[in-house]
């Protein structure tokens, strides 16, 4: 969408992946979804560094919503005990931090936890969230007839443009229409969408990653042409800091998600994130390939012996017009053994005759030795089950 919006893949922090629909708040009080979760995140966005590495947007998911508008006027009313001084009062105060809010509603009739959604109150919503001050929408497809959201998705969108304020629209309609079997049209969601959910939800599993990793290389060629700047795709919430993931399996999405110019949607609890999952989360060189200006998604190049090679052209270009790399060695390997893989560069198609200086995203020492390959150089690596060596090589 063409609206100077989401220039690089958006990040921040969205509650759904972690906090999912808790609303009971006598019971779990630091958890539930409530004004108090979103203004604790942006507290620890600003004092722990995240702001700084980049992630910008505080997004409210499904559940903020009373069951029922409000009778009189219509619009949209959150829950009055959980967020007792409104949106407009969250927003400030996430304003107030330097941060941006983001805040989720439904194509359909309702959302898919049961709230009500924006179909017969479009106008309405897209006022109501500009008056709030909303910069960023995720539009969820649930309860709406998927055939009706190639023209219903830029409807809202049109809305949302017409208020005047400037905001991120996300949109879930190729989920919903993937679901039922239907390619969806790819021009129209680049016309229309700063981003879109591609398909199925992540959850907090090393099954469930691979399933998102094996769909988006499973289905490169289609939708991978798709991604540049102001029009992602998205694979889903980061899952890092929580239950499932192993640190190296950590490495692993974050190194793919930057390779896949995903939005970097944090969805843990940033107040008790441990230390070595937080540096891979503000990893300022990972971040830097995911931001990466020219905004060319990369893809799975090779499969071998279980080892995936992720690659993603990325700044800066030679004086000879060659581009550089992010380079993912990712395992998919179970064996329990750290695994030695070599290539050559020439396998991966750079053809730049200068060579290029390669060093390491992930290791506190950088330095490679020798610092420069040339493309008939065999790089090697040792890569842990199902985790990652993630380079970075600079085309000279
Ligand atoms: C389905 C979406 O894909 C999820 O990300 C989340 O927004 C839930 N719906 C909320 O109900």
């Amino acid at each position: 969408l063409d609206n100077g919006l989401a220039l690089t893949p958006p990040m921040g922090f969205m509650s759904w992946e972690r906090y999912r629909c808790l609303i009971d708040c006598e019971k779990r009080p630091n958890e539930c979804i409530s004004e108090k979760l979103f203004k604790n995140i942006a507290d620890v966005m600003v004092e722990e560094g995240y702001k700084d590495a980049g992630y910008e947007y505080v997004i409210i998911d499904d559940c903020w919503l009373e069951k029922k508008r409000d009778n009189v006027t219509g619009r949209l009313v959150p829950d009055k005990k959980r967020f007792p001084n409104g949106m407009k009062a969250v927003a400030d105060y996430i304003h107030s931090k330097g941060l941006k809010f983001g805040l989720y509603e439904d194509y359909g009739t309702s959302t898919c936890a049961g709230y009500p959604g924006v179909i017969d109150n479009m106008k309405l919503d897209a006022d109501t969230f500009a008056e709030w001050e909303v910069d960023y929408v995720k539009l969820d497809g649930c309860n709406a007839d998927p055939k009706t959201m190639d023209v219903g998705y830029p409807k809202f969108g049109d809305y949302l443009n017409k208020t005047g304020r400037p905001m991120v629209y996300s949109c879930s309609w190729p989920v919903y229409q993937e679901e039922k079997g239907t390619i969806p049209n790819y021009e129209l969601m680049i016309k229309h969408c700063n981003l879109w959910r591609n398909w199925d939800d992540i959850q907090d599993s090393y099954d469930s990653l691979k399933k998102i990793m094996d769909y988006f290389s499973r289905n490169q060629e289609r939708i991978q042409p798709q991604a540049g700047p102001g029009h992602w795709n998205d694979p889903d919430m980061l899952l890092l800091g929580n239950y499932a993931l192993s640190y190296d399996q950590s490495k692993t999405q974050m190194a793919v998600w930057a390779i896949l110019a995903a939005p970097l949607l944090m969805s843990t609890d940033l107040r008790s994130v441990t230390p070595e999952i937080k540096a891979i989360l503000q990893n300022k060189e990972i971040i830097a390939v995911n931001q990466d200006a020219l905004g060319i998604q990369g893809k799975r190049v090779i499969l071998i012996n279980k080892i995936e090679v992720w690659v993603k052209p990325i700044s800066p270009v030679s004086k000879t017009g060659h581009y550089s790399y992010a380079v993912a060695f990712v395992s998919r390997r179970d064996d329990g053994f750290p695994f030695d893989f070599g290539l050559k560069l020439s396998d991966l198609k750079f053809d730049n005759l200068n060579g290029y200086k390669v060093h390491d995203l992930f290791a506190k020492t950088k330095t490679l030795i020798p610092q420069k390959y040339r493309t008939e150089d065999t790089f090697n690596v040792r890569i842990n089950p199902s985790g990652v060596q993630f380079y970075k090589f600079t085309s000279l």
